[in-house]
């Protein structure tokens, strides 16, 4: 090997390398482990072989180093010119989760009877056989009572059925004027279908005043479905029975799909039965130590689910307790 034909190969190659590949290989051929070089310097016998070979190396490095730093510059030159970054573009969107629809539709009915003055109250998923039943009037032997309906946790303890317990609690703590609601989850054991799910959400109204009447009860419930599903909904109210309100009463509102000339949604009817509601019994006043003389009210129990499913045309019930994005994701 001559190092002098070598240096002038080396260098021209150095020189001819036009991209970070190229000077790499140039790299390799003349200083890796079995360039020419290298393979000398193994077999290097004297002192100033040694020398020579050693300062040779030096040089090629030196100059590959640099031409490969060049290389980077023109490199990154070409990066900023071609790839430029546009700051102001959009970024790609992060998906944001929202609440519930029974979330949002639990807190816009708590919005409109806060509007009306109400105060929303608490109530408590565990309830005893006292505050779920014989508070509420509910006769010996009444089919609710069975634990083929409710689920005990003891003899005394169920899982409320209701959010009517709360009524009897928010009376016992408070004297009238009473106008208060209070959502949360119920408890049943039904077998899950279309309609029913074993859990579910009422909201539990009740006004206790002196002159309450019925015509109270249907204005309120009037201006809740009308605020639900629309100012040019018609209402209209049929009986029914509760063992703790008296006289009872159903509410049902036109149906906001067919505006009542008939669809699956209303059964072909035009209406739609929202809930149940009607007149505390006084007999509920004598239990909790209001005068029934002086006193009447109003209450009423809605589902929420039922308020989702037929606002939006939902088939399904059980889908709200799913949790399958792609419907939440709609409301
Ligand atoms: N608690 C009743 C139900 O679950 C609804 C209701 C509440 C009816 C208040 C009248 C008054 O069906």
């Amino acid at each position: 090997m001559d190092p002098e034909t070598l240096e002038k190969d080396a260098l021209a190659a150095v020189a001819a390398a036009s991209s970070l590949d190229d000077i790499d290989r140039v790299r390799v051929e003349f200083l890796g482990r079995k360039s020419a070089l290298k393979l000398a310097l193994r077999e290097v016998r004297d002192r100033e072989t040694g020398m020579t070979l050693n300062a040779l190396r030096e040089r090629l490095e030196t100059a590959i180093d640099a031409r490969e730093n060049d290389l980077r510059r023109v490199e990154l030159d070409r990066q900023v010119s071609e790839e430029r970054v546009d700051v102001t573009m959009p970024g790609t969107p992060f998906p944001r989760g929202h609440l519930h629809l029974i979330t949002q539709i639990r807190r816009e009915v708590e919005d409109i009877f806060l509007g009306l003055g109400y105060t929303v109250v608490d109530g408590r998923e565990v309830e005893t056989t006292h505050y779920n039943f014989d508070g509420l009037n509910f006769p010996q032997g009444h089919p609710t009572r069975s634990p083929l309906h409710t689920l005990f946790l003891d003899q005394q303890t169920v899982l409320r059925t209701e959010t009517s317990p709360s009524q009897i609690r928010t009376m016992e703590a408070q004297e009238p004027p009473v106008y208060i609601v209070s959502l949360g989850r119920c408890y049943r054991r039904d077998t899950p279908d279309a309609t029913h799910t074993p859990t579910f959400h009422q909201v539990e109204g009740l006004a206790v005043d002196e002159g309450i009447s019925l015509a109270d009860l249907e204005g309120t419930l009037d201006y809740l479905l009308k605020t639900l599903f629309g100012e040019e909904r018609r209402t209209q109210f049929t009986t029914n029975y509760f063992p703790f309100t008296e006289p009872s009463i159903e509410a049902r509102v036109s149906c906001h799909i067919c505006d009542g000339s008939g669809c699956p949604v209303c059964r072909h009817s035009g209406w739609i039965e929202v809930g149940g509601a009607g007149m505390v019994d006084p007999n509920l006043f004598e239990f909790v130590g209001y005068d029934p003389e002086r006193y009447t009210g109003f209450a009423f129990g809605w589902g929420l689910e039922r308020i989702a499913v037929l606002r939006h045309g939902i088939p399904d019930l059980r889908e709200l307790w799913r949790n399958d994005p792609r419907l939440l994701r709609q409301f």
